[in-house]
């Protein structure tokens, strides 16, 4: 199949006016979100680490320039979220310790413990599952125009709907690698298993501890909060877990996935607020 490179881009982006609770002033939701912001930069050098692993094993020159842009993108997503996980450190959260916790114990330890048993192919089937599963994020964010981002605030906004659509430019990228370098079914699965324990995991731990750690939270409006965001929840796991198994049809392949004309339209209803880099 015939894929363009994904182009490399980086958003103009300003936290200054950002709200606290930037999700409709939602606490709930906010760090729901802030959890996401918390996980990514790591997980996108993981990424990274493991397509960069195989790519020796590349022959297919097109594929060769579609791993450059998917890295260059995942290299621009992981330094605009450090700087969110900054600014929410100068705003008094323990982002930095928060995040430091699930550093060490999903990749010193996590990683290194399944690397150990199943070799290095583990790195790279995982980051496969959790592309697969940031494609399905970002379709659930970008769909019935946005609503989902409706009550986001504005630069904050176009910060997801721009990585959203990268994640849709770049769906098959390690997957096609993975295809490249191990065809089996049973390694496929495995990876998006190991994925989605952790991503839920880390997810729910890093929510617990934004939630608990912020002293402004009066608790007896959490319930409200909660309820608030229940319908976009309910639907968003829904979606979830319809995504989850297709996966693990035999013949999937995430280009039959038909949000690519979603993604184009996104970029460029964006196209201002973005500045395109060399990839590479
Ligand atoms: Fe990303
Ligand atoms: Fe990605």
């Amino acid at each position: 199949m015939s894929k363009v490179a994904p182009k490399v881009r980086r958003p103009k982006f300003d936290t200054e006016d950002m709200p606290e609770y930037y999700w409709n002033g939602n606490p709930v939701a906010t760090h729901f979100l802030n959890s996401a912001h918390m996980v990514f930069p790591d997980g996108e050098k993981l990424f990274i680490r493991y397509v960069k692993k195989f790519s020796d094993q590349i022959q297919d020159p097109q594929l060769k320039e579609r791993v450059k842009g998917f890295i260059g993108q995942e290299m621009s997503h992981s330094s605009v979220h450090e700087k969110i996980m900054q600014m929410l450190e100068s705003r008094g959260l323990p982002a930095e310790e928060i995040r430091s916790w699930y550093a060490k114990t999903a990749y010193n330890d996590s990683e290194n413990f399944f690397v150990n048993l199943f070799g290095d192919i583990t790195g790279l089937t995982v980051t496969a599952g959790l592309e697969h599963w940031t494609s399905i994020l970002a379709e659930a964010a970008l769909e019935n125009n946005s609503e989902v981002l409706s009550g986001i605030h504005p630069e904050m906004r176009r910060l997801l709907r721009w990585h959203a659509a990268e994640e849709i430019e770049h769906k098959s990228v390690a997957f096609d690698v993975l295809k490249t370098v191990d065809d089996r079914y049973f390694t496929r699965a495995l990876g998006m298993i190991i994925a989605t324990f952790y991503l839920g995991f880390y997810m729910a731990y890093g929510w617990a501890a934004f939630l608990t750690s912020d002293k402004k939270i009066n608790w007896l409006e959490i319930p409200g909060h909660a309820l608030n965001a229940l319908p976009v929840a309910v639907q968003a796991t829904m979606k979830f877990t319809a995504g989850f198994w297709r996966y693990f049809l035999p013949d999937f392949h995430p280009d039959d996935i038909e949000n690519d004309e979603m993604a184009a339209q996104v970029m460029q209803e964006e196209n201002q607020f973005l500045y395109e880099m060399k990839a590479g």
